[in-house]
């Protein structure tokens, strides 16, 4: 039986994707072309950093690493402006039902996620308190699917890798949890997923008895 649990944030607790997507295609129409929401599923799980060399490639831009840095910083300065606006009801469904459910058995969870915001979106949704710890991009030096961020997550929460189990909506991240020795549980759709040893469409199709072998 999972002795502790690792959720991604952004797909898993919250979508974030399409706020991501909103200010990933200003900036791409400010740069003369267009950015489609199939290019965004390229993004999930990818450092800011990473996407924007992407999404420069999809453009065919060639610039210098400062005015990537300019381009990466107007980019976050939207997308913060949103996620500002954020609040419970953004939650994915399932999520809070989930999450009092592993605090009644006492299993401790973490997060594991990419991304440098993520302390502000678990305050707007008011999840902040409810972590026992939180790995985000501020804090791990190697992107998913290194396993680094969940073999953190584990660390901090004092529990053997190999009885944590990882909630992950990027390929990358189910990658980085079978890297960390974790059971992984993909969620979203199956035939997009490889690699995980479970799936899900959602939380609210999880209960800590599914997870129990
Ligand atoms: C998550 C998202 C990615 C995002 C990354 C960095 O992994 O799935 O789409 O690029 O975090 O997010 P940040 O908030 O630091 O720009
Ligand atoms: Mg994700």
């Amino acid at each position: 039986e999972p002795k502790a649990i690792l959720f991604d944030l952004d797909g898993v607790i919250v979508d974030t994707a399409k706020h991501h997507f909103i200010a990933w295609r200003a900036l791409a129409a400010e740069l003369g072309f267009e950015f489609t929401e199939a290019d965004n599923e390229r993004l999930k799980g990818v450092s800011r950093m990473d996407s924007l060399n992407i999404l420069l490639e999809i453009g065919g831009i060639n610039i210098s690493e400062e005015k990537k840095k300019a381009l990466a910083a107007k980019k976050n300065e939207q997308y913060v402006k949103a996620i500002q606006q954020m609040d419970r009801s953004e939650i994915l469904p399932g999520v809070e039902r989930f999450l009092t459910e592993l605090k009644e058995k006492g299993v401790p969870f973490a997060l594991g996620s990419a991304s440098k915001n993520a302390p502000l979106i678990l305050k707007q949704i008011d999840l902040y308190d409810t972590f026992d710890a939180i790995v985000d991009g501020n804090v791990i030096s190697k992107a998913k699917p290194d396993p680094e961020v969940f073999l953190k997550g584990a660390e901090l929460l004092k529990i053997d890798p190999k009885d944590c189990v990882v909630f992950e909506d990027a390929q990358a991240g189910i990658e980085a949890g079978k890297h960390a020795g974790m059971y992984v549980v993909g969620v979203g759709d199956a035939d997009i997923l490889t690699g995980a040893d479970d799936y899900i469409q959602d939380l609210s199709d999880m209960h800590f008895s599914r997870l129990v072998k």
